[in-house]
């Protein structure tokens, strides 16, 4: 596959670096930028054959089957429509849309154009996060009961972030757009996400948005989501997940902690992972970010997608359902109360409830509890079934 990007700036370069290793058959071909002289050098860097500061140009090269849009959060929308208009297929980086209408508007514009819009969301393809997935789907950890995202850092790179027009807000935008998806896959896609409960706060930064903010997101079925989202934190960054099941639980730590530690004393100017603060002292850095952050299964995903004519692991949809659960949160944070996820276009499953399925001990009693003791009892709290009294009987 021919691919051509739309941006050269930090997010266009891991994909840039992620789509030219490991010898890959899709290759790119062509760069936008707004600068002649950085799409020059970006050009040079990969080897493309052409490059251009006009979007347009670069869209409809006839040689160009697939465009990535990797340009800041209120350029999405124009650029999705670009390639609606040229009728090709578009991968869009995350956040999809600003808002959910936004989203919503390039959804309908790629599925009008009939041209595959993927949802380059990286954190739902790290292998971690695969392997987790398979687990959780052959059952490994029970009923779901809580699925956590964090993502935290000392904030973004680039000035548009942090201005409220260009990238619609700020941690929650900006980073909850991960976290939601991580938790949206662990307790099913097709389950409605309901209402959302938000805090949110401005506490380091003299910007508009909030740098710092924590999230509940509840599901048709009663399992709750969490996000945890700062642009405050301290010392890299920061990307764990935590599932519950009702038998079995999963700690992921994907950044910080992956078992490569080292000491320096500062010697050198190495770059030690995205984010890190310091290149002295303990570090933590990442053997192969672009492959741990999940763009190479990302990218075979789409483009396999593509071939295949079969949706991607994440679509446009998917995008779309994130944005409007972000809106949703932006809502409660302001209220201070749960807001309702409005959902006009919800394509998955209308007949979930909120359920119990207790353990049953025998037909008497369900199990409440069993317990080995110290020294070695066995202890189990039953409750009968008819009666609902509760007790207790070492065995
Ligand atoms: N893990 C991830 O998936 C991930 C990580 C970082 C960024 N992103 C996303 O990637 C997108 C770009 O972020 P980034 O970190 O690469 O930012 P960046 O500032 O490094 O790059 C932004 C690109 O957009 C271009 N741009 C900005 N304003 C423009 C304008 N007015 N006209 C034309 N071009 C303009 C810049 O020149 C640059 O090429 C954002 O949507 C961001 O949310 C995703």
């Amino acid at each position: 596959m021919k691919i051509a990007m739309l941006g050269s700036g930090f997010i266009a370069r891991f994909y840039a670096d992620s789509l030219a290793a490991q010898r890959r058959k899709d290759i790119l071909v062509s760069v936008y930028s707004r600068s002649m002289e950085r799409a020059e050098k970006f050009a040079k860097d990969y080897g493309l054959p052409h490059y251009s500061n006009s979007l347009t140009e670069v869209v409809e090269n006839p040689d160009v089957d697939v465009v990535v849009i990797a340009l800041s959060n209120d350029l999405h929308l124009g650029a999705v429509e670009a390639c609606a208009t040229a009728g090709k297929h578009v991968l869009c980086t995350k956040p999809l849309g600003r808002t959910g209408e936004e989203a919503k508007k390039m959804l309908e514009m790629v599925e009008k154009a009939g041209i595959m819009g993927g949802y380059l969301e990286d954190l739902c393809y790290t292998p971690k996060f695969l392997k987790s997935l398979n687990s959780v789907k052959a059952g490994s950890i029970g009923r779901v009961l809580w699925a956590k995202s964090r993502e935290t850092h000392p904030g973004p790179h680039s000035d548009w972030f942090w201005n409220m027009e260009q990238s619609g807000g700020g941690a929650i935008v900006d980073l909850g757009c991960h976290c939601i998806e991580i938790s949206r896959n662990f307790i099913g896609k097709d389950i409605k996400p309901v209402e959302v409960m938000c805090w949110a706060a401005t506490q380091v930064h003299p910007i508009a948005a909030e740098d710092h903010a924590i999230g509940l997101v509840k599901y048709a079925n009663g399992v709750i989501g969490q996000f945890e989202v700062s642009w405050c934190f301290r010392g890299g960054m920061d990307l764990r997940d935590e599932v519950m099941g009702s038998e079995g639980t999963i700690w992921l730590n994907n950044f910080l902690r992956t078992g490569f530690e080292m000491f320096s004393t500062g010697k050198g100017t190495n770059y030690v992972a995205e984010k890190a603060e310091s290149s002295s002292g303990w570090l933590f850095p990442v053997g192969d970010e672009v492959h741990e952050l999940g763009y190479s299964h990302m990218f075979t995903d789409m483009f396999e997608s593509i071939e295949q004519k079969r949706e991607p692991m994440e679509s446009f949809y998917d995008g779309y359902v994130v944005n409007c659960i972000i809106d949703a949160a932006y809502r409660s944070a302001k209220s201070r109360n749960w807001e309702p996820v409005q959902l006009d276009d919800w394509r998955g499953r209308t007949d979930v409830k909120e359920g119990h399925e207790f353990a049953s001990y025998d037909d008497q009693f369900y199990l409440i509890k069993e317990e080995i003791l110290p020294n070695g009892e066995k202890k189990l709290i039953l409750k009968d079934k008819k009666t609902g009294a509760v007790e207790r009987r070492d065995i």
